[in-house]
């Protein structure tokens, strides 16, 4: 059976574009989005981790598709779709009341927590 989790967030006016300066208007932030997405995937990767090992977001091909709005509810769940010896592979969406807002594909990489940040 193939892995995932999920997470719900509501919009904050911080994460709209018109704060984080990725666009004009009061709507979900790209970037938001894309935390939300990596911060999943990266807890989902926890579960398979050594206590001295963390991920690192390594690339990201994502299509946001629908716009939302401050006070929606929107689900982000990733999907494990590959598990190597040093990369994951996910499989990543957000959705508002059904409706699909992004998808992306995600690879992270396995790193030595202390090696990385030295
Ligand atoms: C993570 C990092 C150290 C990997 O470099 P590396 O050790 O040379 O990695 P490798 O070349 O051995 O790649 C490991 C695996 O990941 C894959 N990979 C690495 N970069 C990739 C990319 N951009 N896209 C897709 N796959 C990638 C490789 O194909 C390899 O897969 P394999 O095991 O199936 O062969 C380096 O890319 C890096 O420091 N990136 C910056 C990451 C970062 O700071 N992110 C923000 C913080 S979350």
């Amino acid at each position: 059976m193939e892995e995932s989790l999920s997470v719900e967030k509501t919009v904050r006016s911080e994460d709209c574009a018109l704060t984080l300066k990725s666009g004009d208007l009061e709507v979900l932030s790209t970037p938001t989005v894309l935390a939300w997405m990596e911060e999943v995937s990266a807890n989902l990767a926890k579960k398979f981790l050594a206590s001295d090992e963390s991920t690192v977001g390594v690339h990201v091909e994502l299509d946001h598709v629908a716009p939302a709005f401050v006070g929606d509810k929107v689900r982000v769940k990733s999907i494990l779709k590959e598990r190597g010896t040093k990369k994951f592979i996910f499989f990543v969406t957000a959705e508002s009341a059904g409706k699909l807002l992004a998808k992306a594909n995600h690879v992270r990489v396995i790193v030595n927590r202390r090696q990385f940040v030295k």
